[in-house]
């Protein structure tokens, strides 16, 4: 039976749509597995002392996200819109389309700076396997990132591949490119992995990784990054998810796959600190608190150039994460391609256009990195522009977006429509009860917790 609510959200076959389920999974999983697991979540572990923020970050994701993440998706398939015009098709005539604007919005913002790191990855790939980086892969990174031309070029080059797959639409683009590139990565994964844990700093970097040091839990700002983090690796708060959400069939199972697509995410981040700390540990005077942006461009190189088979394992490590940066670059842009695209723009010409724009939004944060002095330390924020942007979007824009989705889905739509829509065609949704808990109290309150106390703590300090 149809879910009463959504009736007025007429399927439109010319949209797109998912082959399979499998494909699907691949797709999300894609997405959410990107820059965030594996140049960011260990960086992240840096900077939150080492396995606390681990054990946060776990919390977030299965106590806060996974319920979010269950809430984007059936707002999506029920919609069948892209973000804005689903919460207009959900509820119409209310302001509750600003929140799909927002993330909209958000969606261009994290693309800006992502297809710059991105394409950080894509010279790696070259470099790693020249040697390139040599023994000071230190001083080459930071030359590297100040060559300002390079590194617009290099992100348009980013933006121009990722363009060239969503053109080819739902299913014969993003479906199809997600089969070939999502196993590739984690083959990759696990054999660089393996090679890591023989170093001879393994066991030093596992404990680092593993053993939580207590005292650092009551650090609000931890907290705040581990969420933030958290919603960026799942793809959350913005969209994106809704939007994959949208091409779904009522046929499929969509607890599972959300199951399948958070699991996938959490291993490869996991797996990413196993592959880092070992490795970074292995070399002298390895300090993860330190790292920044550079961590894993100016620290593995050095490790790179003096083992065994060095290049190739490099250029390998930097071909997985160039794999996972386009994947979840697919789905930032799929976004506001999505908007375009229902508002009755050809899909071809939506995605060039924006893929111009966010060309020319891309160029202050390719520029932050020591090209422009005044980018590469803000006066106001004390930052270089990149972090602005990564800390803006994801520690703010996410958990906010996030907050008014559980939210939308618990009290506006409400939580016995999301699993009416669910459990569609007789699927299972077990712990719907639980769910509808969560995304109702647990999620809005933690949220507006963590984001008030860390707005306290900035303000105070
Ligand atoms: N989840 C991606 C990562 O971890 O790198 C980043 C991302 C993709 C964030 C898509 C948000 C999004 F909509």
């Amino acid at each position: 039976m149809d879910n009463p609510s959504s009736q007025n959200c007429a399927p439109d076959e010319s949209r797109g749509s998912w082959g399979s389920s499998v494909g699907f999974i691949l797709a999300a999983a894609g997405s959410a597995v990107g820059l965030g697991n594996i140049w960011g979540f260990p960086m992240q572990v840096g900077k939150g002392g080492g396995a606390i923020f681990v054990l946060l970050y776990l919390v977030c994701v299965f106590v806060i996200c996974f319920p979010i993440l269950i809430a984007e998706l059936a707002i999506g398939r029920a919609a069948a819109r892209d973000p804005i015009g689903a919460f207009q098709c959900l509820k119409p005539r209310t302001p509750w389309w600003v929140v799909g604007a927002l993330g909209v919005v958000a969606g261009v913002g994290i693309l800006s700076f992502y297809s710059v790191i991105a394409g950080w990855t894509l010279a790696y790939v070259w470099y790693a396997a020249t040697g390139a980086a040599g023994t000071d892969p230190g001083a080459f990174f930071g030359g590297f990132v100040a060559d300002g031309s390079k590194n617009v070029w290099l992100s348009f080059a980013v933006l121009v591949i990722t363009a060239g797959i969503i053109i080819g639409g739902v299913k014969e683009g993003i479906e199809k490119a997600s089969k070939v590139m999502m196993p590739a990565l984690f083959l990759i994964l696990i054999l660089l992995g393996l090679r890591a844990l023989t170093l001879p700093g393994a066991v030093q970097g596992l404990a680092y990784y593993l053993k939580p040091d207590f005292s650092k839990a009551a650090n609000i700002a931890v907290l705040n990054a581990a969420l933030g983090q958290a919603f960026f690796s799942l793809s959350l708060g913005m969209g994106a998810m809704m939007t994959y959400g949208s091409y779904l069939s009522k046929k499929t199972m969509v607890i599972k796959s959300a199951a399948w697509v958070a699991g996938l995410d959490t291993m490869v981040a996991l797996l990413a600190g196993f592959l880092i700390f070992p490795a970074g540990f292995s070399l002298a005077g390895f300090n993860p608190a330190e790292g920044g942006p550079g961590l894993i461009f100016a620290v593995l190189p050095g490790l790179f150039a003096t083992m065994p088979g060095g290049a190739l394992f490099g250029a390998a490590f930097f071909v997985l994460l160039t794999i996972a940066a386009l994947t979840s670059a697919i789905s930032l842009l799929e976004v506001p391609t999505a908007v375009l695209v229902d508002r009755g723009f050809c899909r071809r010409k939506s995605v060039m256009t924006l893929t111009l724009f966010v060309t020319i939004l891309a160029v202050p944060s390719a520029l932050s990195q020591g090209a422009s002095p005044a980018l590469s330390k803000l006066p106001l924020f004390g930052m270089d522009f990149l972090t602005l942007m990564a800390t803006v979007w994801n520690n703010w824009a996410l958990p906010i977006g996030g907050l008014l989705i559980a939210v939308f889905a618990g009290w506006v739509w409400g939580a016995d429509n999301v699993v009416a829509e669910l459990k569609a065609e007789g699927n299972p949704f077990p712990f719907a009860r639980a769910w509808s808990f969560l995304i109702k109290y647990v999620c809005p309150a933690a949220i507006l917790f963590i984001i008030l106390m860390t707005a306290r703590g900035m303000f105070a300090g």
